[in-house]
Parts: structure tokens; C-alpha cells; sequence
């Protein structure tokens, strides 16, 4: 089953509960929304980001504003990189975010799979780019340092999606800290529970990001400049938004391993679970009333993935229907 064969599937039972896709329920911080409605200026702008904006995000990344590029959203700064690297050796670990292959598909490069072992950590050896994802989807694994380490010593350059990197329940350590060949790709759509603002940014080496600047002027031209404005003048509550959702979702993983009768990894980040589960999980949870993802989306079939989008007292009737469905 492909991934729009499964949300038809999903949308025509009407499920009781929706964990499927990874859009947050929690509401998005009140400030944005004001900030949302005082749109000013709807002139163009430049296509590497306003300049307040590449200044907030590299404030916040702690690298300087060239190194900084607005793109509307994660999928769209991977899909500049993935570009820009079309003629290198691209590799992914696998459960993947099925989101890689769709970009590849489009542009027709080839993405190679490395397995992740035990914890979902997998061995990197190989020389080659590789897109990695921690705080992980589906899994919500992160790597130890050393792993990290490892990492960046095999890879000629490392194109790593942290879209979670807000969402952690412990440590975590970005490439980016431990080599300069990194490009990070960030968004604000799950730590703002704003997923249709379209609206993150690469952190990349120079270079790099002058490409990802030509991508932008080659597709969309200028990220939406009343959003970077929107963003800028609520960076300030970052921080404090990072502590909330970390907490909220922390407190529904350990909801998840207390009630749920399916054995998982314990996420060490992002709002997901990726139990095993028999082969007619997706189906049989579905007529039950609970919406899930199919591994084999994520390259691991005899798994399905959770979203814990919905408030614990949800979640909970959810994971019984699911231990009745699955187990
Ligand atoms: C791992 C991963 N990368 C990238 C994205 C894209 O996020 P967006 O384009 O909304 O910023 C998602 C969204 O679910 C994701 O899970």
C-alpha cells in the first residue's frame, strides 16, 4: 500500500481517532496567531529570507545569517539539497521518512537504504551524502554522540532533517556541532503546531546555501515574507514553546509504554511510535476505530507508526484499541 492509497483508506472509515498523519493537535502558541493577523508588507523579498529573519534563526542556530536560508518548510529545503547533491551517492537509514522518496522520485535520483539495528541506531561506514533524521520519524530514536561521530567521520557530507530537534526528552547532539559539512534542515511546523505556514530554513555552509537560494528563486522565488516577519517577532517564545511540546509529547510516550500491549523502542524524541505489530494491524485498527501508518510505508513492514496527536485521555482508549486490534 502506498502512502495516498492509505490516507483514502483512512478518510473513507472516518476513524474515531487519527494517528496517522504527524500533524499536532496541540495548539499553536497564541502569539503567533496575533502576529499571524497583523499582516503588513505583501511585497516580494529576497530569496534567501528577509534579512531579520536569517538573523533570528541563526541567533537561534548560533551560526552566522549567510549560512541561513528561508524555505517554505522542511520538505522543500530537503528537496533544494537533494537537488543540489542529485549527482552524489544519497543515503538514508532505514525506517525512513517516506517524504525522501518522494523527492527522489521527482527528481530521479536513486536514495540507498542502510538498516538501523538494535534501538534503531544504524552503523555508518559507508562514504557518501547521507540524510539522516533525529529526533527520528517514525521511530523517535536520536543518536548517542559517538554515533554522531561516527556519522560525520564516514560521510562526505551530512544533509540532516531536524525537524524534531525541539521535541526532545533528553539529549541531543546535531551533526552540525561536531563538522562543518553539514546542512541542517529546520522547520517550524511541528514546533509551532503550524504545519501550514509552509515556512522553516536550511543552515548550511556558505556555499550551500547560496544553492539553496538558487532553488528557491527556481521554484517558489520568495518564501512567504509576511510568515518570516510572523516567525521573527515570536522567536522569543522558542525557548519556552521547546520546554512545553517536549513535555506534553514525553508525558504521551510514557502514557504509550505503560498501556500499550506492543512492544516499541522508547522514543528518546519527536511524537511517534513504531511497535510491531501483526500484519493486519493497519486494517483490523482501522474497522476498531484507530487510524495508524503501515511500516512498510517507513520501510519496515510488521511495524505500524503511532502519532501521538490526540491528549492522553484519547491516546488512552486509542492504545486499548489497538492492544484488542494488534496484539
Ligand atoms: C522527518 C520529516 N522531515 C520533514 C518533514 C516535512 O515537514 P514540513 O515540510 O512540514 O516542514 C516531516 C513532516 O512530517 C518529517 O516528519
Amino acid at each position: 500500500m502506498d502512502f495516498a492509497s492509505a490516507i483514502r483508506r483512512i478518510e473513507a472509515a472516518r476513524p474515531r481517532h487519527r494517528l496517522d498523519i504527524g500533524d499536532p493537535d496541540v495548539p499553536p502558541p497564541p502569539e503567533l496567531v496575533e502576529a499571524l493577523g497583523r499582516v503588513g508588507d505583501l511585497h516580494y523579498g529576497p530569496p534567501e529570507g528577509l534579512p531579520e529573519f536569517r538573523e533570528a534563526v541563526a541567533s537561534a542556530f548560533g551560526v552566522e545569517p549567510g549560512e541561513v536560508v528561508a524555505v517554505a518548510g522542511g520538505r522543500h529545503g530537503l528537496a533544494a539539497l537533494m537537488w543540489i547533491f542529485r549527482k552524489k551517492r544519497l543515503i538514508t537509514p532505514s525506517p525512513f521518512y517516506p517524504g525522501y522518496f518522494d523527492i527522489a522520485g521527482v527528481f530521479g535520483i536513486s536514495l540507498e537504504v542502510v538498516e538501523s539495528g538494535d534501538g534503531w541506531v544504524p552503523s555508518f561506514s559507508e562514504r557518501g551524502i547521507y540524510i539522516v533524521n533525529y529526533p527520528n520519524n517514525p521511530t523517535g530514536s536520536v543518536l548517542p554522540r559517538g554515533k554522531v561521530r561516527e556519522l560525520v567521520d564516514a560521510a562526505e557530507f551530512v544533509i540532516s532533517d531536524e525537524i524534531y530537534r525541539d521535541i526532545i526528552f533528553g539529549e541531543f547532539t546535531s551533526p552540525l556541532e561536531l563538522s562543518p559539512n553539514v546542512a541542517v534542515v529546520y522547520s517550524f511546523s511541528k514546533v509551532f503546531s503550524a504545519p501550514g505556514l509552509r515556512i522553516g530554513a536550511v543552515v548550511a555552509p556558505r556555499e550551500v546555501a547560496r544553492e539553496v537560494a538558487r532553488f528557491n528563486k527556481a521554484t517558489i522565488n520568495v518564501p512567504p515574507t509576511h510568515v518570516q516577519r510572523a516567525v521573527v517577532s515570536v522567536i522569543d517564545v522558542l525557548p519556552r514553546r521547546r520546554r512545553e511540546v517536549s513535555e506534553i509529547y514525553r508525558r504521551r510516550a510514557e502514557l504509550a509504554a505503560k498501556t500499550l500491549r506492543l512492544p516499541f523502542v522508547k522514543p528518546a524524541g519527536a511524537f511517534y511510535i513504531f511497535p510491531r505489530a501483526n500484519a493486519g494491524c493497519f486494517e483490523k485498527a482501522l474497522q476498531a476505530g484507530v487510524s495508524v501508518l503501515p511500516g512498510e510505508l517507513y520501510g519496515r513492514p510488521g511495524h505500524v507508526r503511532i502519532a501521538l496527536v490526540e491528549p492522553e485521555d484519547a491516546l488512552e482508549e486509542a492504545f486499548e484499541v489497538l492492544n484488542r486490534a494488534c496484539g
